[in-house]
């Protein structure tokens, strides 16, 4: 019960989504199911979509996000925009003192996310990555059984995540751009498979990489638009503990399209979509079929980083994980160009 006269209201964290293309208005709808965020404002330099969403929620549009940083009183935002502006727009957040949930990938490289992190941690504020995928029903409940020792010591795991034909475009054509987007289909979707695999091996400290990056559909791209990006890219990354994990992610490949992580340990396995844990029971090997609960990983995203905010405690997509992933990512691109392997310190 809340004492009014008291005033012991809880304090709600005030909270702007800057981008509203679709990962945007997920932000938007996460936070508006969460009874401890109040929405503020919303950001788009198409102002006609950031008003029409600030007049149904009765909120403020902005057109800039430095102006509506000054202005709209917000504790923390959510950087939905197209990827080279994650890192110089969540700057710009952390220095004017807000905390900050950027989308994946947290940046055009590893460069950049130290810059970022090390922001967050001068600065004393949050900041989270939305790696969406670890807080997808699945995850947890994969991430919960593998806790509980069921799966032993995992020493491998495999990422996929395939597109046939799929390569985006129309006014996303910045991510086929490298300069813009950072890199092509591994650093758009390899990253969610690679990120949610890492995740549930434990996040151990990769030490080196192998990986071969191709693009060998430019011509599917839409005429007048810049590819100079990876349409599939392949990849062992090896981890200080021992482990490997192989990953493979495509926007245009001649194989069917379609994704699974699988992990693998001592003691049993998992594959993901659909979740299913390999183990041995009374001596024969047993296949487990968990019920999952409904969950909306955005929502469970968006929660989990005003807890963090809130309760002052570091994210589970932490500003370090960022820096690592990056490097992973970097690092593959790196052994394509060489044709060696990246090390990673
Ligand atoms: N988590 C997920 O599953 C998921 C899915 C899709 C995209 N994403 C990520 O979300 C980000 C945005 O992707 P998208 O598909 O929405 O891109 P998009 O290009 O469709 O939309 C981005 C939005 O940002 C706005 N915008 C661009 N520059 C701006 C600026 N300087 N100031 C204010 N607004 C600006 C655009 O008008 C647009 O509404 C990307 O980094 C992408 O990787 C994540």
């Amino acid at each position: 019960m809340i004492n009014r006269e008291r005033g012991d209201v809880a304090k709600k964290t005030n909270v702007a989504v800057i981008g509203l293309g679709w990962p945007g208005r997920e932000h938007l709808k996460g936070y508006l199911a969460n009874d401890k965020a109040k929405v503020v404002a919303v950001c788009d330099m198409n102002t006609d979509l950031a008003q029409q969403l600030a007049a149904e929620h009765g909120i403020e549009a902005y057109g800039d996000h430095r102006q509506m940083l000054k202005e709209a009183g917000v504790d923390a935002v959510s950087v939905c925009l197209p990827n080279f502006l994650h890192a110089p727009v969540s700057l710009d957040a952390l220095k004017a003192g807000k905390h900050v949930i950027c989308e994946k990938p947290p940046a055009l490289d590893a460069k950049q996310a130290r810059k970022m992190a090390a922001t967050a941690k001068a600065k004393k504020l949050t900041l989270m990555y939305a790696l969406c995928q670890r807080f997808s029903a699945e995850t947890v409940l994969a991430k919960d059984f593998i806790d509980k020792g069921e799966l032993g010591e995992i020493y491998y795991a495999r990422a996929v995540y395939h597109r046939r034909r799929g390569i985006p475009g129309g006014s996303r054509s910045w991510f086929v751009d490298k300069a813009r987007s950072g890199g092509g289909a591994l650093i758009d979707i390899g990253v969610h498979a690679l990120d949610c695999a890492w995740w549930l091996m434990g996040t151990p400290k990769p030490v080196s990489v192998s990986g071969m990056a191709f693009g060998k559909f430019a011509h599917l791209a839409a005429e007048g638009t810049t590819f100079d990006v990876d349409d599939s890219a392949f990849a062992l990354i090896k981890f200080a503990n021992g482990a490997a994990l192989q990953i493979e992610c495509s926007w245009a490949l001649n194989l069917p399209g379609g994704g699974t992580i699988q992990i693998a340990g001592t003691a049993g396995g998992a594959t993901m979509s659909p979740l299913k844990i390999h183990t041995e029971r009374n001596g024969v090997q047993i296949d487990i079929d968990p019920e999952v609960p409904g969950r909306d990983a955005f929502a469970g995203q968006t929660a989990h980083f005003v807890e963090c905010i809130q309760k002052r405690k570091t994210p589970i997509v932490s500003a370090e994980h960022g820096v690592q992933l990056m490097q992973m990512l970097d690092g593959i691109y790196q052994s394509s160009v060489t044709g060696k392997e990246t090390r990673i310190r």
